[in-house]
């Protein structure tokens, strides 16, 4: 097994809260086992041009506590190309990186089995709000979103039950429903539509609404994942069919932003020295996942082929909440 005297860090694609946490993991692991710990800045683009910093265990003083990630994020179209490719290679070589550690998501995962089929070394840790990774019941930053957007929606509700009216409230989840199902079972919610079920405005919507009233029912939350389409349309609907005033909030990016909760604090550490120490014992081509709530790692490509459903459990029970 070949020595590892270097290894770098990186954060690619969305940003998500306990990023840094991860990064300061990996970072005082290295510093543990008296490696060096080289971040590199803006994703794959840092190992491109060669932007990159030697980090030690004081660099990453108090940064558990910060949202964001202090090494930058972008997502990086060179890299999708075998000539970048081949200059992050260079760049590896050049400076005597050993193995990478990649922080984000499927798209992050990628640039690290492009990296681990020329012979560097990497780790891909999950984190995304969207919490879509297949290989992984956990993903670093969605505890903290869904709380940010438990906060927003405990808010809009105050205001909504003093007018009587609905909120109709838009958050993130790319293509997927994980954040809205468990925002919206948190904030009670009356309908959430997710892009994995498939949407009957009458039936989910409209009748529940009537339903609420007849029931006595103030006001509406009505969660829409961004996946689904316009929660505009949504509440012009409700406005038409039901005569309530629906009035439209889209979360947007605070939900990336914030102090990380403990959870994700916790699940960023462990990750983050469970990635080192794999690397270190000779590991490469694998995503650190939480199964049955341990660690485990898997191969990248088997992980990129998985498929992940909506807890359909959840699905059923947040139905039954709305009557
Ligand atoms: O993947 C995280 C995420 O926040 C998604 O929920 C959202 O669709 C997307 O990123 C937004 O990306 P950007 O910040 O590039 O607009």
């Amino acid at each position: 097994m070949a020595k590892i005297n270097r290894i770098g860090v990186l954060t690619s694609g969305g940003d998500a809260p306990g990023m840094n946490a991860a990064i300061r993991a990996v970072v005082r692991s290295c510093s543990y086992y008296g490696i060096t710990c080289l971040g590199i800045h803006r994703g794959y683009n840092g190992l491109i041009n060669g932007d990159i910093v030697t980090m030690d265990a004081r660099s990453v003083n108090g940064v558990i506590s910060r949202g964001g990630t202090m090494l930058y994020t972008a997502r990086c179209p060179e890299f999708m190309t075998e000539e970048g490719v081949k200059k992050a290679i260079g760049t590896c070589k050049y400076l005597g990186i050993d193995g990478i550690i990649a922080i984000g998501g499927d798209g992050t995962f990628r640039g690290a089995r492009d990296l681990a089929a020329h012979g560097v070394p990497t780790i891909g840790i999950p984190a995304t709000i969207d919490n879509d990774i297949a290989s992984t019941q956990y993903s670093i930053g969605f505890d903290t979103a869904c709380n940010t957007a438990q906060d927003a929606i405990d808010k809009l509700r105050d205001t909504m039950q003093s007018h009587e009216r609905c909120s109709v409230v838009e958050v993130m989840g790319r293509n997927a429903g994980h954040l809205a199902l468990h925002v919206g079972i948190a904030t009670g919610a009356t309908a959430i539509l997710v892009p994995e079920k498939e949407l009957d405005m009458e039936q989910d919507v409209i009748e529940k609404i009537r339903l609420g009233r007849i029931n006595k029912r103030s006001h509406f939350i009505i969660i829409v994942a961004e996946g689904v389409g316009s929660a505009m349309k949504v509440a012009e609907k409700i406005k038409e069919e039901t005569g309530i005033d629906a009035r439209v909030t889209i979360l947007g990016h605070i939900q990336r932003g914030g102090s990380p909760s403990a959870e994700d604090r916790v699940w960023a550490t462990r990750m983050g020295e469970y990635a080192v120490t794999g690397i270190l014992n000779g590991k490469s081509n694998r995503v650190v996942c939480v199964v049955n709530d341990k660690l485990i790692d898997m191969d990248i490509n088997e992980a990129l082929e998985m498929h992940k459903d909506l807890p359909n459990e959840m699905y059923l029970t947040s139905k039954m909440m709305a009557v």
